[in-house]
């Protein structure tokens, strides 16, 4: 759930910026007031996509001690809606306007035992977590899943701090990670937090309710950027208004609704708050829910969905249609 903060947007400067991986870019920002930086933190940014102002979030990967630069790390979809685009193209002494950080994915001090499951990009939300955790000398594992070596970021200054409270898993070295075999060995009071594409949470939550592990124990993030399906140009109507507007693959459906003149709530637009939900009157496709908002019943009723990641998409050679019922 979003934790309600007061915005505080300030021109920071790009100090540094270099390739992590074909499709990572680290880039590091000097800040003019030195900032305090939790674990779990991200800032907001604001880009120009398109010749409008859009924002994004991006996770604080590290910081100085002195808390005058802070280090992003953003990651290109296929499908990037822009955004990707516009941090890529930022050289060493660009400004940039970002918020504070801002943490709706803290790391609740005090738990017996912690485990990190990062997959893919998640890292960037783990990094810190995992260091705050070693300088505290808590008692934590980092799990750590990608596609393979060269695509994860971080991968050899990660091994080399935290070494045997690592692992790692590559599915092109036949080591995919296996949740159900992971949650099945978690002890009943550890902290367990999840930052990855959205077949790895759901994994992870279906194991977890499956031993019927407390709930508020497993913290998930997501770049709700990762579905069960290609993303695809598909149809909304809000009839109550009269409004109908494609949806294009590089676009989510909140932002085509907002762009059509539809007055939309939204806060977290990343699947986490459900502010963004919209009721479903009628349904040509099926529903691609990308968030973490909804339960297993809830995702399954096809009533609703969350318009600032979840999708619609059809079969090859038809289009869908998503009728929606006006707020
Ligand atoms: S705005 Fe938070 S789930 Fe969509």
């Amino acid at each position: 759930m979003a934790v309600a903060h007061t915005e505080v947007w300030q021109q920071g400067t790009i100090a540094a910026t270099r390739p992590l991986t074909p499709d990572i870019r680290r880039i590091e920002i000097d800040v003019p007031q030195p900032v305090r930086v939790e674990p779990g933190a991200h800032v907001d940014v604001r880009v120009t996509i398109g010749g409008e102002v859009e924002r994004r979030s991006y996770s604080i990967v590290d910081a100085s001690p002195d808390g005058s630069r802070i280090s992003l790390s953003v990651y290109t979809s296929p499908v990037t809606r822009g955004g990707a685009t516009a941090m890529n193209a930022l050289g060493v002494g660009d400004e940039i306007e970002i918020t504070q950080p801002l943490n709706d994915f803290p790391l609740r001090p005090g738990a017996p035992r912690y485990v990190l499951l990062a997959g893919g990009v998640g890292i960037t939300a783990m990094a810190g977590m995992a260091e705050s955790l070693r300088a505290r000398n808590a008692d934590y594992r980092l799990l750590y899943a990608g596609r393979s070596r060269p695509l994860m970021a971080y991968l050899d200054d990660l091994s080399e701090r935290h070494g045997g409270r690592m692992s790692v898993f590559v599915r092109d070295e036949g080591t995919s990670m296996s949740v159900p075999e992971i949650v099945g060995t978690i002890q009943p009071g550890t902290e367990v937090y999840v930052c990855g594409p959205i077949r790895l949470m759901d994994a992870v939550r279906r194991a977890w309710l499956d031993r019927g592990l407390p709930i508020a124990d497993l913290r998930m993030e997501t770049f709700g950027n990762s579905g069960w399906f290609d993303a695809q140009e598909f149809t909304v109507r809000i009839p109550a208004i009269g409004l109908e507007t494609k949806v294009k693959p590089n676009q989510t459906m909140l932002e085509a609704l907002e762009h059509a003149g539809a007055d939309m709530l939204s806060d977290c637009r990343k699947g986490e708050c459900g502010l963004c939900e919209v009721r479903i009157a009628a349904l040509d496709g099926e529903i691609d829910h990308r968030d973490v908002f909804y339960s297993e019943r809830q995702r399954n009723a096809r009533e609703k969905m969350c318009c600032c990641v979840s999708r619609v998409v059809a079969p090859a050679g038809t289009h869908a249609i998503v009728t929606i019922i006006a707020t």
